[in-house]
């Protein structure tokens, strides 16, 4: 994680600002450390460079879903050709340009197929935040990328206020325990005016 993302982020609990903690850096990349929260005293770790703000307790089918990609995607973690071609599909009608210079987020972003993509098609910041392991993979795929960012979290308790110019999902909400309230938390970041696309 890069200290630029810590304007972004807020407790999931409190929406307390974070006090960051390095332990280990490699230049501007935090590698080890901890997330603070000053008024409700929970902390996140930081490990391998990825901030885990995770709640204390995930429901069972939650766990299920995303350990089910999680390995898919820790096994699988090359990117393809197509992947620019098919995104699009997904998100039609926007286009590349509907990226440039908006911070984006990429909820439930697997490897980070997409974070890159939106990084590529001119995004100023990238968030992709997964439940999973994939979040490795997503970590590995974008880390030479100074504004992407990944984030180990939940859609339903997501660690933001209302940054976002635009959030995407792509196949991700169908498999939660209650879409609407994936959805929901979905709109609640969007800022006024922005625009939230969810592909299922
Ligand atoms: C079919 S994959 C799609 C990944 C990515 N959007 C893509 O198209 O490459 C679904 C992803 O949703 C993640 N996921 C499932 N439940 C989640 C939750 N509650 N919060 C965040 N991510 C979740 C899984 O871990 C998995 O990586
Ligand atoms: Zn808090």
């Amino acid at each position: 994680m890069r200290r630029e993302l810590l304007s972004l982020l807020v407790c999931p609990g409190c929406e307390g600002s974070f006090e960051l903690q390095v332990d280990r850096a490699d230049g501007a990349e935090i590698l080890e450390g901890a997330l603070a929260c000053q008024p409700c005293r929970s902390i996140f770790r930081i490990t391998r460079g990825i901030p885990r703000i995770l709640p204390d307790t995930l429901n069972q089918g939650k766990d299920a879903t995303s350990d089910a990609f999680g390995y898919e995607w820790s096994h699988y973690s090359e990117l393809a050709d197509t992947d620019k071609k098919e995104f699009l599909g997904w998100m039609s009608p926007l286009t590349p340009s509907d990226f440039e210079d908006r911070v984006v987020l990429d909820a439930g972003c697997g490897k980070g197929r997409h974070s890159l993509l939106s990084a590529q098609f001119g995004a100023r910041t990238v968030v992709g935040i997964d439940l999973s392991v994939a979040v490795e993979a997503a970590y590995r795929n974008t880390r030479h990328l100074d504004n992407v960012h990944i984030v180990q979290a939940d859609i339903l308790n997501l660690p933001f206020k209302r940054p976002f110019d635009l959030v995407y999902s792509v196949g991700v909400v169908h498999h939660l325990p209650s879409p609407a309230d994936g959805f929901s938390s979905l709109v609640k970041h969007v800022k006024p005016g922005g625009r939230i696309s969810v592909w299922v």
